[in-house]
């Protein structure tokens, strides 16, 4: 066996991919997080940041295989260390000991599923506009589509509860992840857990706002005077621009 093989194929090694590919994924979500804000300044900002990340196709798609590929070897990881775990004891324990785990890195493997399906699912209602997911999707207008998107009720709770498993998922992840890394010392073990709160409580609260302020109304459709590619009147074509549209 190579050496990157054996490494691989080790508990430690299995580790170091799950926590170097939870930093790039954490990164991504904090990143998408902060982007998404735009959308409280109004369709002309949100509209334009979207576009400014389509702008050099190559990058994007740099940035979109870098994701895919994390996100893929994350979860190729998890299933292989809970597989090596449980072959180590293919009986479960009779009494479990929980005094050192918490709820969140008991539930790992149910937040992730979660968080999995949540990702399909907000592929084809944001990014794909699949008409059975989002029957109002214009390709190229974000801010319609965050709108006309998150509004529906059932939608809104269910990307609610996602960013819940999101939260739990990623306070254990951000806590282990820097365990993995090196950074765990009983010195610094407050920060750790200081910084794994406060990220994933600012991510949370971050994305929860969305749905909230769509329900709310605070973001809304504006009439087409204040957003230049908004809601096309019932009945027109959309007015946005084309070439954004037709990516
Ligand atoms: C309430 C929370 C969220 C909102 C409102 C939101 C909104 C959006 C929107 C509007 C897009 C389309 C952007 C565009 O086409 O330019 C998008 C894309 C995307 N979102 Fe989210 N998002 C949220 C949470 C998340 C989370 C938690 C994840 C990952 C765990 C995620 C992963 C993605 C991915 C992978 C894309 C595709 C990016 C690409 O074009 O390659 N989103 N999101």
């Amino acid at each position: 066996m190579t050496p990157a093989r054996s490494f691989l194929a080790s508990s430690i090694g299995k580790k170091v991919v799950m926590a170097a590919t939870g930093v790039i994924l954490f990164g991504f979500v904090v990143a998408h997080m902060l982007g998404n804000l735009q959308a409280y300044l109004g369709p002309a900002a949100l509209n334009h940041y979207a576009e400014t990340l389509r702008s050099v196709p190559a990058l994007l798609w740099a940035a979109r295989v870098v994701l895919i590929v994390s996100a893929a070897l994350h979860v190729w990881a998890a299933y292989s260390l809970t597989r090596m775990n449980r072959k180590a004891r293919p009986k479960a324990y009779r009494m479990r000991e929980t005094r050192e785990s918490t709820l969140a890195s008991r539930t790992m493997r149910w937040s992730g599923g979660l968080l999995l399906a949540f990702i399909v699912y907000h592929l084809m209602h944001f990014t794909f506009g699949t008409p059975a997911v989002h029957p109002s999707f214009v390709r190229g207008d974000v801010y319609h589509n965050f709108v006309t998107g998150l509004r529906v009720l059932p939608v809104a709770v269910f990307y609610v509860a996602a960013m819940f498993a999101l939260g739990f998922h990623m306070y254990h992840g951000v806590w282990s992840m820097m365990q993995t890394l090196g950074l765990s010392h009983p010195r610094y073990d407050r920060l750790r857990h200081r910084f794994a709160v406060a990220v994933t409580v600012v991510v949370v609260a971050g994305n929860v706002s969305f749905p909230l302020a769509v329900l709310a109304g605070i973001i809304r459709e504006r009439s087409p005077a204040v957003a230049s590619a908004a809601t096309p009147a019932p009945g027109l074509p959309h007015t946005g621009s084309t070439d954004a549209r037709n990516r």
